[in-house]
């Protein structure tokens, strides 16, 4: 029965490797449905089912995504036997498509979609259907659960402060990271302002200004992603960098080529502006980012 209230067959715990002097990469790509979302739908889902809102073998779960948090869903609500529906935007690639449904998800409203529905519609009328027919419906909602922000608080981020005694001589940390929801950058700076002196910063697209509500088309999916963050912290912002496409796919060549490893495009553009500031370190200083996702995902439509 135990399977039944609890995901702990799921690994998530990832790596924290130092891939350049003084620049700390999480590698958050490792995990089960390849991103740092599974935190985030593993934490909302287990205190959905803890509350009684989601109850395994009957609730269905509704979302609006193309993207990392519904490969995270998939997983984690197939450990605990939940039915997954997602609403995809006909514009997110066909690739991801189809393996959100190799992973389990249902995607739903297609014939909507194609007639012009937004995501948000197909949502709605899904809910709507639901309560008409009396069926259990759970709409995880990652742009309003502040399950996502305690997710990386309590456990990004604390999983990482661990991580970061190896480094004993460690005072500051310097927090490189890029926000759709805002929900890891806010947790995980929350948690490391807790042992560590912080500078933040908050990497965007060139041509986008979150704060301001101004957005531009870009290719880091994931980021800056039309509307403002809801879980940002403004305030704990040090400085903000823009970065341009051929800025972000130069340093994703360079760190294919040195390590082996084809970064996402919302890591590139962070370890673009992370290499800049690991330049002028001292000993006591380190930069830290995470590697949200592979590059594969990117390399098609
Ligand atoms: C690849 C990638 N990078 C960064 C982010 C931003 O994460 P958050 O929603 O925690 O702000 C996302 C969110 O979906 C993502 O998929």
């Amino acid at each position: 029965m135990k399977k039944w209230v609890d995901s702990s067959n799921l690994k998530i715990q990832t790596p924290l490797r130092e891939v350049v002097k003084g620049v700390l990469m999480k590698f958050e790509c490792d995990n089960p449905g390849g991103s740092h979302k599974v935190r985030a739908a593993r934490y909302l889902i287990e205190k959905a089912v803890r509350d009684g809102r989601i109850v395994p073998g009957e609730t269905v779960v509704v979302e609006k995504t193309g993207g990392n948090f519904g490969f995270g869903l998939a997983v984690v609500c197939h450990e605990l036997h939940v039915q997954v529906e997602l609403a995809v935007g006909l514009g997110f690639s066909a690739v991801k498509r189809r393996c959100l449904e190799m992973f389990g998800a249902r995607l739903i409203g297609i014939d909507m979609l194609s007639r012009g529905a937004t995501p948000k519609e197909v949502v709605a009328w899904r809910l709507d259907q639901a309560s008409r027919s009396g069926q259990s419906c759970f709409f995880t909602d990652q742009f309003s659960n502040l399950a996502s922000l305690h997710a990386h608080e309590f456990e990004t981020g604390a999983e990482l402060i661990e991580q970061l005694r190896q480094w004993p001589r460690l005072k500051q940390v310097i927090f490189v990271g890029c926000a759709g929801t805002g929900a890891s950058f806010t947790g995980i700076t929350r948690a490391l302002r807790s042992q560590y002196e912080v500078t933040c910063i908050l990497v965007e697209p060139e041509g986008c200004d979150s704060a301001q509500g101004i957005f531009a088309e870009h290719p880091f999916e994931g980021m800056a992603v039309g509307v403002a963050p809801p879980f940002l912290e403004w305030e704990l912002i040090q400085a903000r960098y823009a970065v341009s496409p051929q800025m972000a796919m130069e340093t994703k060549r360079r760190f294919c080529q040195s390590h082996g490893y084809l970064i996402g495009n919302t890591t590139a553009a962070c370890l673009t502006v992370a290499m800049q500031l690991a330049q002028r370190l001292t000993d006591e200083q380190k930069v830290v980012l995470l590697f949200y996702d592979h590059g594969l995902w990117y390399t098609q439509s």
